[in-house]
C-alpha cells in the first residue's frame, strides 16, 4: 500500500485534508468568493473537497484544481459527478507551481499545500499570477503554537509562529480580510479521524494483504501526532486581498 493510499483510506471520512470542520469551510469559502465570482483556482486541490463546496454553494461558478495525485484527482471526479457538478469542474494532474492557463481566477485557494511551492510566500506569489482584478487569495498553512522539539520540525518543517507568519503574509503585500486558527478541537477532530479511520479500515479487512501495514502505518502517525507536534502545531487560514497599488 503507497502513501496515497493510506491517505485515500484515512480521509474517508473527512475529505478537506486539513484540520478544519464544515462549518469554518464554509465560512472561509463565504468570505473567499467575491460576489459575482466566476472562477475558482485551487492550487494543490487534493480531492477538490473545497472545490466542490465551493461549486454546490455558488451554482454559478467555474473551478480548476491542480494535484499531482491520480488518485486524488480521479476520486474529485468521482464525488463531482456524485455531486451534479462535474460539467463546471476541470481538473489538471502536475506540478501546481507550473500551472498555466488562460483565466485570471476570482478566488485562488492553496490550503495545506505551501510545500509544493517551497514555502508560503512562493505560493503567494503563484497565487498571484493568476488572480482576477478583485480577486481573494484563501491560503491554509501551518504554525508552531509553542516551542516545537527537534522532532515536530522533522516531521513538519521550519514553521513560523502565529504573529510572525501574519506580519510575513501583510509584508508580502496582501491584506487578510478573514481568518480562522483551527481550534483544539478541530486539530484533534482531524488527526483522530485519519489515524481511526485508517486502523478502523485495517481492522475490517483482516485477510486483506495490506491490512497489517495499514494498522502498524495508524499508530505510527498517531504516535508522531502525540509525541511529535500535538503541542505546538497550530493551523491557519486566511482570506486575503492584495494592497493596492
Ligand atoms: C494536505 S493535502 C491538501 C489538499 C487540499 N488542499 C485540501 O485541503 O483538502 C496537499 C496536497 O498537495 C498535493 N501536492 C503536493 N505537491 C504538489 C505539487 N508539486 N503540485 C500540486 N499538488 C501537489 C498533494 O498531492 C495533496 O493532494
Amino acid at each position: 500500500m503507497n502513501r496515497e493510499q493510506i491517505s485515500a483510506i484515512a480521509h474517508t471520512a473527512h475529505p478537506v485534508k486539513a484540520p478544519l470542520d464544515d462549518d469554518s469551510v464554509r465560512r472561509l469559502l463565504d468570505h473567499g468568493v467575491p460576489p459575482g465570482a466566476e472562477r475558482v483556482l485551487d492550487l494543490g486541490c487534493g480531492t477538490a473537497a473545497w472545490l466542490l463546496r465551493a461549486l454546490t454553494a455558488h451554482p454559478g461558478l467555474r473551478a480548476e484544481g491542480v494535484d499531482t495525485s491520480a488518485d486524488a484527482l480521479a476520486l474529485a471526479r468521482r464525488c463531482a459527478r456524485e455531486q451534479g457538478v462535474e460539467d463546471r469542474l476541470v481538473l489538471h494532474r502536475g506540478d501546481a507551481a507550473d500551472f498555466t492557463g488562460p483565466d485570471t481566477f476570482d478566488l485562488v485557494l492553496s490550503v495545506g499545500a505551501t510545500h509544493a511551492f517551497g514555502g508560503l510566500l512562493p505560493t503567494l506569489a503563484a497565487a498571484r499570477r493568476h488572480l482576477a482584478p478583485g480577486g481573494r487569495v484563501l491560503i491554509g498553512e501551518g504554525f508552531w503554537d509553542g516551542t516545537p522539539t527537534p522532532e515536530a520540525v522533522g516531521l513538519l518543517g521550519d514553521l513560523a509562529d502565529l504573529p510572525t507568519t501574519v506580519e510575513r503574509i501583510a509584508a508580502d503585500g496582501w491584506v487578510p480580510v478573514h481568518g480562522h486558527i483551527s481550534t483544539r478541537r478541530e486539530l484533534d477532530a482531524y488527526e483522530w479521524s485519519c489515524w481511526g479511520t485508517l486502523a478502523g479500515w485495517a481492522l475490517d479487512h483482516p485477510a486483506d494483504p495490506d491490512s497489517a501495514q495499514a494498522l502498524a502505518t495508524a499508530a505510527a502517525r498517531r504516535t508522531e501526532w502525540l509525541r511529535g507536534y500535538r503541542d505546538a502545531f497550530g493551523f491557519l487560514c486566511l482570506v486575503l486581498r492584495p494592497t493596492a497599488g
